[in-house]
Parts: C-alpha cells; sequence; structure tokens
C-alpha cells in the first residue's frame, strides 16, 4: 500500500497530494504539501500520529495560516488540518471548551453571548484556537494565557492527554507548543468571569474597528516581528525608514510599518528578504535585533 491509501484509510477527512499551502495562509504565499491531511476529531487523529511516528514521516500542523510564512518550496511530509469536531465550541457554566480549529473570534463573540468575560484581549485577532495558544497571541488589552485553564493534546504517538496552564509554557507572543514538537493541542478550556454581555460585545466592537483603522487590511501575516521588551517594532521599523519598501511583491506598509504585506502576487522568497532587509536597517539604525513573530516554515 502506498502511503497516499494508507493516509486514506487512517483518516476520513480529506486527504490530497501536493496541495498547495497559498491557499490555507492568510499571507497567501507557499508552496506544496507532499501531503495534506484532515482530521476531523482525536480517534482519527491519534491513529494518524501513530502512523506517522511509526513509518517517521515528518508532519506539522496548520491552523488558519494566519502567523505563517510557508517556503515557496512547500513543506515535506503530511500537513495536517484539524476539521470536524475541532471546530466545536460548548459553554459548560463559566468554562467554555473550543476546539483547536474554532476560530478565536467566534470563541469571544459565543462568550459575549453568555454573559462570559476574559476573551476581549485575544478576540479581535485572526486565527484558530490551536494557533493563538501556540502563538500566546493577545493585544494590549490581554493574552489568551489569561484566561486559558489547560488543553488537551494528542502526541506524535498518538496518546491523548491533558495539559493545566502551568504546563503551557506561556511567555510574551510565546508557548511551549513552539519548541515542543510532540503534541498537537485539540481543546483548550477557557476559565471565563461573568459579565455583561452587551458590554463585552461592544467592547469587542470597539476594537475590531480601531484595528480595522489602525492596522491594513489585505494579505499579510499581521505583525511580523515581536515588540523587543519595551519598545514597538513598528515604531522602531518606521523610524529606521522601511515604510513602504518593496521586494518583488512584498511591501512594507505605509499603515503599519510591522505589517509586511503580499500586495501584488509576492513569494515567500519576497518577503522573506524583504523582512531581512528591515532587520539589517533596524540594527543599523536603532540598534535593535527584531525577532520574527511570523513562523517560517517549511523547506527554505
Ligand atoms: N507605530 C509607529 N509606526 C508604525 C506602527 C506603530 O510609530 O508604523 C507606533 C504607534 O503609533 C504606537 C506604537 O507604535 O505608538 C505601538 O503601535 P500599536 O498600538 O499599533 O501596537 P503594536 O505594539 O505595534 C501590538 C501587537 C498587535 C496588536 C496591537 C493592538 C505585537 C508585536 N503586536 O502592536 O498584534 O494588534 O498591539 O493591541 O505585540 C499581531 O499579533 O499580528 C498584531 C498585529
Amino acid at each position: 500500500m502506498s502511503t497516499i491509501d494508507d493516509l486514506k484509510r487512517i483518516v476520513t477527512g480529506r486527504v490530497i497530494e501536493n496541495e498547495p499551502m497559498a491557499p490555507y495562509t492568510t499571507l497567501g504565499v507557499g508552496g506544496p504539501a507532499d501531503y495534506f491531511v484532515e482530521a476531523p476529531n482525536e480517534d482519527e487523529l491519534s491513529d494518524l500520529m501513530l502512523y506517522m511516528s511509526e513509518h517517521e514521516i515528518p508532519w506539522m500542523v496548520i491552523g488558519d495560516g494566519a502567523n505563517l510564512l510557508v517556503s515557496d518550496k512547500g513543506i515535506r511530509g503530511v500537513v495536517i488540518k484539524l476539521v470536524g469536531e475541532f471546530t466545536s465550541i460548548t459553554v459548560q457554566g463559566r468554562r467554555i471548551v473550543a476546539g483547536s480549529a474554532a476560530r478565536i473570534s467566534k470563541v469571544a463573540d459565543m462568550a459575549a453571548k453568555n454573559n462570559l468575560s476574559g476573551l476581549e484581549g485575544v478576540g479581535t485577532v485572526p486565527g484558530s484556537v490551536g494557533g493563538a495558544i501556540v502563538m500566546n497571541a493577545g493585544t494590549h488589552r490581554g493574552y489568551i494565557d489569561e484566561v486559558t485553564e489547560g488543553v488537551r493534546a494528542v502526541t506524535s504517538t498518538g496518546e491523548k492527554i491533558a495539559l493545566s496552564r502551568d504546563k503551557c509554557g506561556f511567555t510574551y507572543r510565546n508557548s511551549r507548543f513552539q519548541y515542543d514538537k510532540s503534541l498537537i493541542i485539540t481543546y483548550a478550556v477557557f476559565k471565563m468571569k461573568p459579565g455583561d454581555g452587551t458590554a463585552i460585545a461592544a467592547n469587542l466592537e470597539a476594537v475590531r474597528k480601531h484595528r480595522a483603522e489602525t492596522q491594513p487590511q489585505g494579505k499579510s501575516a499581521g505583525c511580523f516581528f515581536k515588540n523587543p521588551t519595551g519598545l514597538s517594532a513598528g515604531k522602531l521599523i518606521d523610524g529606521a525608514g522601511c515604510k513602504g519598501m518593496r521586494e518583488g511583491g512584498a511591501v512594507v506598509s505605509e499603515i503599519h510599518s510591522n505589517f509586511i504585506m503580499n500586495a501584488h502576487n509576492a513569494t515567500a522568497s519576497d518577503l522573506y528578504t524583504l523582512a531581512e532587509k528591515v532587520r539589517k536597517l533596524v540594527k543599523d539604525i536603532q540598534g535593535i535585533d527584531l525577532e520574527y513573530e511570523v513562523r517560517r516554515v517549511g523547506q527554505w
């Protein structure tokens, strides 16, 4: 049996060979994954992981692709996308259990409807619950780790486990899941506070409006670099004169300098080359080393 036949036997979701990744990322770039596999529930994901570990097949999980720069050469091995049951959102008293593939904004809206407060800070950020946990996503108004009670995960050998918040290794825009490649987050449990639904919804709306006014629309991965402690990457990039800089189809946004946009059919190389030029200029002019927030994946 070939790998593709084996994969099709294990999961009931779609299994596609040589699937381009560009449509699965907000930047809209990225070459093909050898195998693109949709896993709809924990049992199938567990069987898939066991199979890949036995056959030593490399893998990675893709969420909403809101923070990924996928190489033009694509990704070797299997790209897993969680679908089906992993998009569920369940309210249980003051707790919300959300599947990794649920949109974080949808979870925040559901919280507002149920008079639950705590996700206003992160509920305005693009991306999936799993992606938001991996990135410890958030805004000045709060980060996802502040309301996360714990997560459920499937290990690289197919074991189903639960991790409490203190095992997640959260720091600014980082978590254990960025370096511990043996885990796939499947569900997150948020512990919320009671609140006034109308006020929470109004708060979310105000932040979304502010975001739309201060951040560019179009193909991007949000902020490209992390804010150095006590500083703003956008301000530093702006101060280094990078606003509007171009490389092929990539451009440094005129609206917010920490957004490197796919303006005109950019390649992943255009975006990376431009980002490296920006990093060098910020280093030379401002004396600061910027650290990537966007995750560069695939074969470079
Ligand atoms: N600024 C400039 N020039 C620019 C951009 C910003 O001078 O081109 C200045 C602003 O005027 C402001 C300061 O820099 O004084 C900070 O800017 P902003 O308020 O836009 O916030 P930020 O620190 O750049 C962070 C997050 C964003 C999040 C916003 C709003 C990081 C790396 N970025 O941006 O997150 O949306 O706060 O809370 O922490 C993302 O996750 O992708 C993202 C964009």
